[in-house]
């Protein structure tokens, strides 16, 4: 059920506050390391259902996969959840009879009818999409909007700090989605939009 309350629930589930002077669809909250990200996914995770949609905008290397992937372990949906670079849609199917999960990068997309020609089953699914800021407000009338901010900026640049030395081997290459950014705080930003959150 949408109605009252719903991000009021979300947002002190997972610790945030309502800014000073801002409305009652917005709350905002650090995360201190890659761990709490993950968590904060899983608890965003847990209260999602069939038509959520969430948002999810923030840097290169902000922590949107990390978020996505603690968020598919909330839902229960089979992983691994990775960044979807190679593909426009990936779909987790449900491990415990409830919605999917629909990952999108709209990185490559270039318009709200490139987007909406992924005729993704909003209905029957949670979506979440990155980079889909422009885009989706064409397609959806409510969202859940999570932005992730590095506050101490993009720090040093994407590590190849220990390369030339070794013959050339990416010590990276088991997992390609880990490991280059120093661990710092993120802040992030929670907006409702619409009627399933209000
Ligand atoms: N507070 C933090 N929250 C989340 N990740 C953090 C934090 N501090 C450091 N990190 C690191 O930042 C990186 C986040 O990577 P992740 O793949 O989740 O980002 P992304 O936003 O999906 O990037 P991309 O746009 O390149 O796909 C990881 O290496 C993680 O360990
Ligand atoms: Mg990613």
């Amino acid at each position: 059920m949408s109605g009252a309350g719903r991000f009021a629930e979300l947002a002190a589930a997972v610790g945030a506050s309502v800014p000073a002077g801002s409305g009652p669809g917005s709350a905002a909250l650090t995360v201190d390391d890659p761990e709490r990200m993950h968590g904060f996914g899983v608890e965003v995770g847990r209260r999602l259902g069939a038509g959520d949609l969430v948002l999810l905008t923030g840097d290169l290397g902000a922590g949107k996969t990390t978020f996505t992937r603690g968020l598919g372990e909330g839902l229960g949906v089979r992983g691994p959840v990775t960044s979807p670079t190679f593909v426009l849609a990936r779909t987790h199917p449900s491990l415990v009879g409830g919605a999917p999960l629909v990952h999108v990068d709209a990185y490559r997309l270039g318009s709200a009818l490139e987007l909406d020609d992924l005729d993704i089953d909003f209905d029957h699914s949670v979506v979440v999409v990155e980079w889909g800021a422009g885009l989706i407000e064409a397609l959806a009338e409510s969202w859940l909007s999570i932005t992730i901010d590095r506050p101490h900026g993009a720090g040093e640049g994407a590590g190849d700090g220990a390369a030339d030395g070794a013959g050339g081997e990416a010590d990276s290459a088991d997992d390609p989605d880990e490991g280059v950014e120093p661990i710092e705080p993120r802040q992030v930003a929670l907006i409702a939009v619409g009627g399933r959150w209000a």
